[in-house]
């Protein structure tokens, strides 16, 4: 297995911060993604609350918090490689706040708007500051067609973005959290604004390839139009001193153990490096 050099961990550090994302020079091998897509596959039949559907849909939009129950995504989260990447970035011991995978299915998954992930943690569960960071596992190849998550490079140091006036804590519906309706949206006409300055970049690559973007990065992705499946899971790991103090939302959503994760070596889950350009 690669192991990520501290002077590499530096300058993915150095990227995120600057940029509110980047992308890790070595990716899942294929035997890694082919027993993550497996358990997908299986826990996507489950009827259980942590499988949500697309609108008026039995297909499957995503599924949650199943490193609590499938015992591949629960030693995946502790990969030793993924520990140390969310450590770096965000300084410090880091527990899983969240953990999800994004279905995309071909020809029926629906868009996400622009959005801050921050948005919902700290206006939903109270976290403190943004001190956690989102680590995002292709298991399908990404491209333009099938729904690439976008991202607006630097607008992770905007803080948050067109807040809706709002009630006590808690108050929205948990679905609008997960589905195409979002509950915290940035507005098109400031995201675009946001864009035609600073960019934006379409996170594509193989299946197995790992990227690591800011919860206040404002990002989207389009509807798959495309016959390809895309699927993203998405691991949040959380600064242990910056867990919430009294969230209320599922615990598929929102873990409540902020016990620092251990991490731990499973040989089913190699790294290979990406091809140097
Ligand atoms: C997506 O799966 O494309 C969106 C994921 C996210 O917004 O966190
Ligand atoms: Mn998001």
């Amino acid at each position: 297995m690669s192991v990520v050099t501290e002077a590499a961990l530096a300058d993915l550090k150095a990227a995120y911060d600057r940029d509110g994302w980047c992308e890790l020079p070595y990716r899942f091998t294929e035997q890694a993604v082919t027993l993550l897509k497996e358990r997908v596959a299986a826990n996507s039949r489950e009827r259980r609350p942590e499988v949500v559907y697309e609108k008026d849909s039995d297909t499957v939009r995503g599924i949650h918090g199943c490193h609590a129950f499938d015992e591949v995504f629960a030693a995946l989260v502790r990969h030793p490689q993924l520990v140390a990447l969310a450590e770096e970035l965000t300084g410090g011991p880091v527990y899983v706040y969240q953990f999800k995978v994004n279905l995309k299915q071909a020809r029926e998954g629906a868009a996400w708007p622009w959005h801050q992930d921050y948005a919902f943690w700290s206006e939903e569960d109270g976290m403190p500051s943004p001190n956690a960071v989102n680590i995002a596992l292709s298991l399908d190849d990404i491209h333009e067609g099938n729904g690439p998550l976008v991202v607006v490079p630097g607008s992770h140091r905007l803080g948050l973005l067109d807040l809706p006036e709002k009630g006590p804590e808690g108050d929205s519906d948990w679905q609008q959290h997960v589905a195409a309706d979002l509950a915290y949206t940035v507005s098109e006409e400031r995201a675009e604004k946001l864009a035609a300055e600073s960019g934006r970049v379409l996170i594509t690559g193989e299946a197995g390839a790992v990227h690591a973007f800011h919860p206040s990065i404002v990002h989207s992705s389009s509807s798959n139009i495309s016959a390809d499946r895309r699927a993203l899971l998405l691991i949040t790991y959380n600064a242990v001193d910056n867990a919430p103090e009294n969230p209320t939302r599922p615990e598929f959503l929102v873990t409540r153990d902020s016990t620092r994760i251990t991490p731990a070596t499973d040989g089913r889950l190699g790294l290979q490096s990406l091809p140097t350009a």
